[in-house]
């Protein structure tokens, strides 16, 4: 008997082929599929309550099982309907890629456990900074989103303050309390850096923006003037080429000139709207991303993979290095060849997953030019339903930007505030109780909107006339049931 895990090659065939009849069947039909299937949690909670399994069960039953509870349940970021938060639809060629690299199962924390694999995420990071015209001369590293890209940039900032500031040598005693400053708009990932940072989120200065939800630059410099003046240290500035909310872009060239002249590091968090600065249309309001010591970006957005996949981008990779390079007798590297790259040298983690595999597979197959088409499709996509919402008379825009985000609200028969925002609060819990589209909200200068993020290269005019069909149908069976409740925002 084989006394491993393994399955005969029979067998194991059998649940390959079977592994692909699912995936083969998600993809069928996805434009009929439900965004949001709705199952109570304490359900769902209830078909994974079980002790411990002592022995296993039959592999072609448990397939079944995760057919049943898992695939068919699943939230349906492949579908054309979701609409919500910044959900890519994935890729095919990153689930064939992600089967792959999980089969080699390499670590790509030292080279000599992956040589390929290292020298491929190498590459794609070459390729990140070559799309969207960063410094060629840029290195980075693959971590596993947007959250800890910006996390480990401003890691690296801190770091870099540290060492002008001698904090080996002299410890923090003598130091001010130092400052960064974001626009109001950054993403909540900046304040939980700042948190685990130990800078603290009070020191994170929440700059005002402009009506279109840039950061508003001579609030900024006002800002950092206060600062300096009242024994404070500014030590960096984040700009956000594309904020979650609205899809803003900072006007990442006037931030580098700032930063330059109160000598401070300048990071972007490029995650939702990174890449799309490789597109021609939309170079003008990127000017200035190339001037970033540290960018931050996300391949499960705008590159399409499946999660996790995030980068981050630096000017110098020293920096990287100075920041996460520990010695240990385990990992010694002195018998190497020296043009070997040990990832775990520039990042925190030791062992790392293969993921620019799926990265490199996609660009290869899809090239780049047909990725860039995708986004602007998004884009363009975006427009469309800005036009339909804008040409109604139930609908108000509230937002829409360059990117692929607009924000608007239903307003038909609502005659305040209060209304308009009470009904649209309770719009988003009905809409995921209809489940045919998944879509969620926010707040925009305290007026309650719903937020559509399109990133799905599988939307077309259609799916979105779609969403405000669904939206129209869900809004009136509110307005029946519940037209006499006041609203409480
Ligand atoms: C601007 C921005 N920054 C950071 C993040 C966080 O990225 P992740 O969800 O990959 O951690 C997001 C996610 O939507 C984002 O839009």
């Amino acid at each position: 008997m084989n006394n491993s895990l393994d399955l005969t090659p029979e067998a194991f065939a059998d649940l390959l082929d079977k592994s692909s009849e699912l995936v083969l069947s998600k993809f069928s039909d996805l434009e009929n599929q439900k965004a949001f299937h709705n199952y109570p949690q304490q359900e769902i909670e209830s078909w994974f309550d079980e002790p411990l399994p002592q022995d296993g069960m039959d592999d072609q039953e448990l397939l079944e099982l995760v057919k049943e509870k898992v695939l068919d349940t699943a939230t349906n970021n492949l579908g054309p309907y979701m609409y919500a938060y910044v959900m890519a639809g994935g890729s095919q060629m990153s689930i064939i890629a992600d089967k792959l690299t999980s089969t080699i199962n390499q670590n790509v924390g030292k080279w000599h456990l992956a040589p390929a694999i290292s020298e491929i995420e190498k590459r794609v990071i070459q390729w990140a900074g070559e799309m969207m015209n960063y410094d060629q001369n840029a290195k980075g590293v693959l971590v596993s989103g947007g959250s800890a890209a910006n996390l480990t940039g401003l890691t690296v900032a801190r770091n870099v303050f540290f060492e002008k500031n001698e904090v080996r040598k002299k410890g923090l005693f003598g130091l001010n309390p130092f400052t960064a400053y974001a626009s109001s708009e950054v993403h909540s990932c900046v304040d939980k850096s700042m948190d685990e940072l130990g800078i603290g989120t009070d020191h994170l200065r929440k700059i005002s923006v402009n009506e279109d939800f840039t950061i508003n630059l001579e609030a900024l410099e006002a800002a950092i003037k206060v600062d300096l003046e009242n024994g404070f240290t500014p030590f960096c500035i984040i700009g956000t080429a594309g904020t979650v909310n609205t899809g803003a872009i900072d006007d990442l060239e006037s931030l580098a000139t700032l930063a330059k002249k109160y000598e401070l590091w300048f990071h972007i968090d490029g995650a939702y709207g990174g890449l799309a600065s490789s597109l021609d249309s939309l170079k003008n309001q990127y000017k200035g991303i190339e001037l970033a010591d540290s960018l931050a970006i996300d391949f499960h957005k705008w590159l399409y993979q499946s999660f996790e996949a995030g980068c981050l981008l630096v000017k110098n990779w020293e920096t990287l290095r100075r920041t996460y390079f520990k010695k240990a007798s385990y990992l010694d590297a002195s018998l190497e060849d020296s043009d070997r790259l040990n990832f775990n040298e520039h990042y925190f983690q030791l062992s790392r997953s293969g993921k620019a595999l799926k990265i490199w597979m996609s660009i290869k197959s899809y090239g780049i030019n047909r990725i860039k088409q995708m986004i602007q499709k998004d884009i363009d996509l975006t427009q469309y339903l800005a036009k339909l919402v804008v040409a109604s008379d139930d609908f108000e825009l509230i937002s829409q930007s360059e990117l692929a985000v607009a924000c608007f609200r239903y307003v038909k028969d609502l005659n305040s505030e209060d209304e308009i925002n009470g009904f649209n609060r309770r719009l988003i819990p009905a809409l995921e109780n209809d489940g045919r589209i998944f879509i969620t909200g926010t707040t925009l200068n305290d007026q309650f909107v719903i937020r559509a993020c399109l990133i799905n290269h599988r939307m077309h005019e259609g799916t979105v006339d779609y969403l405000v069909k669904v939206i129209r149908e869900v809004a009136s069976t509110i307005a029946i049931n519940e037209d006499a409740e006041t609203s409480s925002a």
